[in-house]
């Protein structure tokens, strides 16, 4: 989610400079009582949403009869204020697939979903494809902190997905419900440009995808896999989101299935973000929950949150770079396992140059202004 009336804040980030957890190397037992806090208060929330979901018929059976057409029951319905949709025909009335280039930014072509034709596309390029998340859409500066770092960069095809029509305030519930569609939808694309430009292969286009965002990636690579018998080459999750996710089914969220390397980025792990490790590669940032340069922020859960996206764009340009520290897995860092400063362990480049062998959890420490790196 990215913000907006529906996102919660369920737990009282520490006061600026107490910052006793979290923050820098983690201590035990406040940060533990800050993610119960937080997912108690989260699974609150989602309690509602989730019986209405289990109402439903399990995923599987929507697999099943989906051979195109979707079953034969109503796929899309409002409840108050939110639109619901699920097997709707894919059109560019709720989603808008945009490509940018570098000439002139700040003025994307609009793809047609179905029959897109971009101009000045390089097939011998990685293609990046950006998702925002709730409440987002195309000039949400998340993605466009992204996209512009991308072309500033040059040598790759740069897409964005405004799914924002799906994933409107205070709508949260049915964002993580339309994230099926967004998800789908955007396979549907990727394959139609496959087709419309023979020479691209799916195995270089990578998605990144913020909060619920990470979700329609691994929705939209699931996609393209039952299309054409191929996923996505890479998948990068930017503090995938938590809320409603939390308990679901493994085809229901981002796993390491969805893309032949998926790497994924914590900053707000337990609040906005998820906690487990759920890529091949895993990088918690500064403890996972409290983000340094969001000590003083009104809103430090949605801050850290956000900072996700902001050091996977510096990432892009960055000439030292982010690093991580290998540890066995999150809980050990958590709870001090983890020499922040062990120089004997290994120790990889993060973000968008990350090596795509990489493989386990990583702890990553960085400047609390920008630029962030430390080398
Ligand atoms: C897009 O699909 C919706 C149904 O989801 C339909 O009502 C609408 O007319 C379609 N728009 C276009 C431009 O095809
Ligand atoms: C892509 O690479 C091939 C082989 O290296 C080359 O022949 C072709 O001209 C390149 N295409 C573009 C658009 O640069
Ligand atoms: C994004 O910004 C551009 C340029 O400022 C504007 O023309 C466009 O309408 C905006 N799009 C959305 C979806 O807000
Ligand atoms: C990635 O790591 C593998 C194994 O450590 C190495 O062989 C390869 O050269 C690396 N790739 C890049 C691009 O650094």
């Amino acid at each position: 989610m990215s913000r907006g009336r529906g996102a919660r804040v369920p737990a009282r980030p520490p006061a600026p400079g107490s910052c006793g957890c979290c923050c820098g190397r983690p201590a035990a037992g406040g940060c533990l009582l800050l993610l119960l806090v937080a997912w108690g208060a989260t699974a609150a929330v989602s309690a509602g949403a989730l019986v209405a979901l289990a109402a439903l018929p399990p995923f599987d059976y929507w697999e099943a009869t989906g051979d195109g057409d979707g079953p034969a029951e109503r796929s899309e319905w409002s409840v108050g204020p939110c639109t619901f949709q699920f097997w709707e025909p894919c059109n560019n009335s709720k989603l808008l697939f945009y490509h940018f280039s570098s000439d002139d930014p700040y003025n994307p072509d609009i793809l047609d979903i179905m029959n897109p034709e971009p101009q000045n596309f390089d097939t011998n390029l990685t293609t990046h494809i950006i998702v925002h998340g709730y409440v987002g859409h195309v000039n949400f500066s998340a993605t466009a902190n992204i996209y512009k770092a991308f072309l500033r960069r040059g040598g790759s095809n740069v897409l964005a997905v405004d799914w924002g029509r799906l994933a409107t305030a205070p709508c949260y519930p049915a964002a993580v419900f339309n994230t099926l569609q967004a998800g789908r939808c955007t396979g549907e694309f990727l394959v139609a440009l496959a087709r419309r430009v023979p020479q691209l292969s799916l195995a270089r286009v990578h998605a990144v995808g913020f909060s619920l965002g990470a979700h329609v990636a691994a929705f939209a690579s699931n996609a393209v896999h039952e299309a054409t018998g191929a996923r996505l080459g890479r998948i990068t999750g930017l503090d995938p989101a938590l809320p409603l996710f939390a308990t679901l089914k493994k085809t229901w969220k981002l796993d390491a299935s969805d893309a032949d390397f998926v790497d994924v980025l914590h900053t707000n792990v337990g609040v906005f973000g998820k906690i487990e490790a759920v890529g091949h590669a895993d990088f918690y940032f500064n403890g996972g929950t409290v983000q340094p340069a969001c000590s003083d922020h009104q809103n430090v859960p949605l801050c850290s949150h956000l900072l996700a996206n902001i050091y996977f764009a510096e990432s892009i340009e960055s000439d030292i770079g982010f690093w991580g520290t290998h540890c066995p897995s999150y809980y050990q860092y958590v709870v001090g396992w983890c020499s922040v400063l062990d120089s004997g362990s290994e120790r990889v480049i993060v973000g968008e140059h990350c090596n795509s062998s990489t493989r386990g959890v990583y702890f990553v420490e960085t400047g609390s202004t920008p630029p962030y790196a430390l080398g």
